[in-house]
Order: C-alpha cells, then sequence, then structure tokens
C-alpha cells in the first residue's frame, strides 16, 4: 500500500483522518503527544501549533512511513538484499507490530460490546509478533551472514526459513478472518481505523518481505 501525500495536503487534513488512513501514523501522533483520537478533528497544522511543535518535523516522520517500491531486488548483491530486507522489512515489523497491539487492545476493550469487535486480534499479534521475532533473529544472526560470507551449502536452514515463512502466513490468515478482511464497522472510532489499516499495511509488508526471500533471495542458494 503507498500513500501519497504532498506536504500541504498533509498540513490541512485533520490529524484524526491521517491516523486513520496513513499506517503507522498513530504511533507517530502518540510520540508527537497529539491527540489523534478525541482530539482528532483538528488539522495537522493546528494540533502542531497548539502544542509548539515544528509541523514539517511532523510532516518528515509521515512521509517517512510511506512505504517505498520494492527495489529492482534481482539487480542487488546478496549482500545489499539481506540489508534492504533488514531495514525496509525487520525494522519496520518490530516498530509497527506493538503499536498494533496498543491498538487493538484498546479497541477491544472500549468495543467489547459491539459484535464486530475484533476479539482476539491482540492475542493473536503478540504471538505473532514473537514467532516473527525469532524467525527474524535467526536470519539476522545465522542465515544471512552465512550468505554474505560462507562458502557452504544452506539447503537445510533455507528450508526451515520456508516452514516458517508458512506459519506466518496462517497467521495473516488468521488475522483476516478475525476482521472480516479488515471490514469497518459503520462509524468505528479512529482507533478502530488505524487499527485496521495498520494491519492491513502489516499484511502487505509481510507479504513482500516473505516473497523477497522466498523468490529472490533464498534461490541463489538453494542446490535442490
Ligand atoms: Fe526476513
Ligand atoms: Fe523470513
Amino acid at each position: 500500500m503507498t500513500v501519497q501525500f504532498t506536504k500541504a495536503s498533509l498540513q490541512d487534513q485533520t490529524v484524526g483522518h491521517i491516523a486513520a488512513t496513513l499506517p503507522g501514523a498513530s504511533a507517530i501522533f502518540r510520540n508527537f503527544k497529539i491527540d489523534f483520537c478525541c482530539g482528532g478533528d483538528v488539522t495537522l497544522d493546528m494540533a502542531a501549533k497548539d502544542l509548539g511543535l515544528d509541523v514539517f518535523v511532523i510532516e518528515q516522520a509521515l512521509s517517512a512511513l510511506e512505504s517505498d517500491e520494492l527495489p529492482a531486488s534481482t539487480n542487488l548483491s546478496s549482500g545489499e538484499l539481506t540489508e534492504y530486507i533488514q531495514s525496509r522489512f525487520h525494522d519496520t515489523h518490530r516498530r509497527e507490530i506493538p503499536e498494533l497491539i496498543l491498538l487493538a487492545r484498546k479497541v477491544e476493550a472500549v468495543h467489547r460490546d459491539n459484535p464486530k469487535v475484533p476479539a482476539g486480534v491482540a492475542t493473536l499479534l503478540k504471538e505473532m509478533e514473537g514467532e516473527l521475532e525469532v524467525h527474524m533473529k535467526k536470519e539476522e544472526l545465522i542465515l544471512f551472514p552465512a550468505m554474505r560470507w560462507a562458502d557452504t551449502t544452506l539447503d537445510a536452514p533455507i528450508s526451515q526459513m520456508r516452514y516458517d515463512h508458512t506459519d506466518h502466513g496462517v497467521y495473516l490468515q488468521r488475522l483476516a478472518e478475525l476482521t472480516d478482511n479488515f471490514t469497518l464497522p459503520e462509524g468505528a472510532c479512529r482507533s478502530w481505523q488505524a487499527l485496521y489499516a495498520g494491519l492491513a499495511k502489516l499484511t502487505e509488508d509481510l507479504q513482500d518481505h516473505i516473497h523477497l526471500e522466498n523468490n529472490v533471495l533464498f534461490p541463489r542458494f538453494e542446490t535442490v
């Protein structure tokens, strides 16, 4: 999901709208102590002024969320590709999943009587976060360094990583089921909107991440 904003359009949009439509924006607003939920009807420009903040600094942080396109990955060396995967995907998952857990806990608690409440999403995300962390550590500490420096067959560890990726796909499937494919109910609050926008981005990121590893990086080191 690529969301394009210009500086001018961001300043003039309400923080509630930005939080609901730009995945990851809620975490940035939280860092700047900008109230995007109850006080979300003010423009970014006004919200920044009220807090004595420089709106351009906030815009810069928001712009960094706009996911860059996948690089022409087949042209990258394996060292460059593994570094790209770590910074673009591993770091992003680590930054965004904790925020999604907070949002999910909030939505589940505040709207527990709503029949559409995505009950269980926070627990599922927490479990997924743990599984992903173990998996990414194995790649960062063992597999990726081996790809950069070692001259050995990597079929066995790659096979394990592919197996893990299948499990990650099951998590994504369960997230989609629990949220009815991220379909918001009528009148959903901004936190609920931000949660589903963030979950949709997580899904897209993780799919791109697994695609790069399974279909571009791993085949370079497989003999079977
Ligand atoms: Fe990875
Ligand atoms: Fe992986």
